[in-house]
């Protein structure tokens, strides 16, 4: 660890454009290098600390222009370029996060929500879906603004917001936990997104005749998977749709005979489904 965090500061500071507006990634890994090394830091830790106010500041005044961007409609445009940023053709697989989440929790201003409740056994706790993997899943999507993605157990509410911004679809998000869905619609009327609505309740009570993707991020196991399957495998006897999933539900997905891949199913990676005609 000695020398590490000098050394650091060093080449940070030499690095004259590191304060530029398209220096976004580079300036949160930065950050996340000196919060590694600064409990160990000793002296030089008033430098970094200065150095990660300004890292901070420049961030944060880029985060308020992408905002105000969504507020007038212009949120594509202004999250186009950090949606494949810096990764060549790989897309990292697995539910790590990334710069990306940084972002993406930088631009969206998420409320602390409230306390959540104790969720019955089969229902899962709030994890977002890894910000790349949502862009990802929107880009393969291509969704047009007759498409209405729904995303079952939404949490926060960040992937049917970014479904709206990045693409003008509809965006509707069904979660169980009341203080979460005040948090998303909270953030959603701050984004100006007109288009997105949270429905707080069971997903096993959804209305499927609405939407033309339904996502899942495991929210649900077992039984309770099964009944919002069932109520899915019905709505598919009367129209077509598409469902995405990521992590362990995908295995389950991939048995059911009524769906169908377009894709090889990559492990680590969001599946596209089509209900079969
Ligand atoms: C793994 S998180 C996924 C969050 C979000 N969909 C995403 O992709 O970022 C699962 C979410 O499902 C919610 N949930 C669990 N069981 C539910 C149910 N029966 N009906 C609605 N939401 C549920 C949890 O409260 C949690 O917010």
């Amino acid at each position: 660890m000695d020398g590490a965090l000098p050394d650091l500061l060093e080449a940070l500071r030499r690095d004259r454009a590191l304060m530029e507006p398209d220096r976004l990634r580079e300036r949160i890994e930065a950050l996340d290098r000196l919060d590694a090394l600064l409990p160990d830091a000793g002296a030089p830790a008033q430098c970094a600390q200065a150095l990660q106010q300004q890292l901070e500041a420049a961030n944060a005044t880029q985060f308020e222009a992408i905002r105000e961007a969504i507020q007038r409609g212009d949120g594509r445009e202004a999250l186009q370029r950090w949606r494949r940023a810096g990764d060549g053709a790989a897309l990292r697989a697995g539910d790590g996060y990334d710069w990306r989440d940084e972002l993406v929790g930088g631009v969206l201003p998420f409320g602390e929500p409230g306390e959540a409740s104790a969720l019955p056994p089969e229902m899962v706790f709030y994890q977002p879906t890894p910000a790349r993997h949502v862009f990802d899943l929107l880009d393969r999507l291509a969704l047009g603004a007759d498409d209405v993605l729904v995303d079952l157990g939404s949490g926060l509410g960040h992937v049917p917001m970014l479904a709206a911004i990045c693409s003008g679809a509809r965006g509707i998000g069904i979660e169980i936990e009341p203080a979460y869905v005040a948090s998303a619609r909270a953030c959603a009327q701050a984004l100006r997104l007109a288009n997105v609505a949270f429905v707080q309740g069971d997903a096993r009570a959804a209305d499927f005749a609405v939407g033309s993707v339904f996502h899942l991020y495991t929210p649900f196991t077992g039984s309770v998977l099964r009944s919002v399957l069932d109520a899915l495998r019905r709505e598919a006897g009367c129209r077509a749709f598409r469902i995405s999933s990521f992590g362990p539900c995908t295995r389950v997905l991939a048995a059911e005979p009524w769906l169908a891949s377009d894709d090889a199913l990559l492990p680590g990676r969001v599946a596209i489904f089509r209900t079969r005609s």
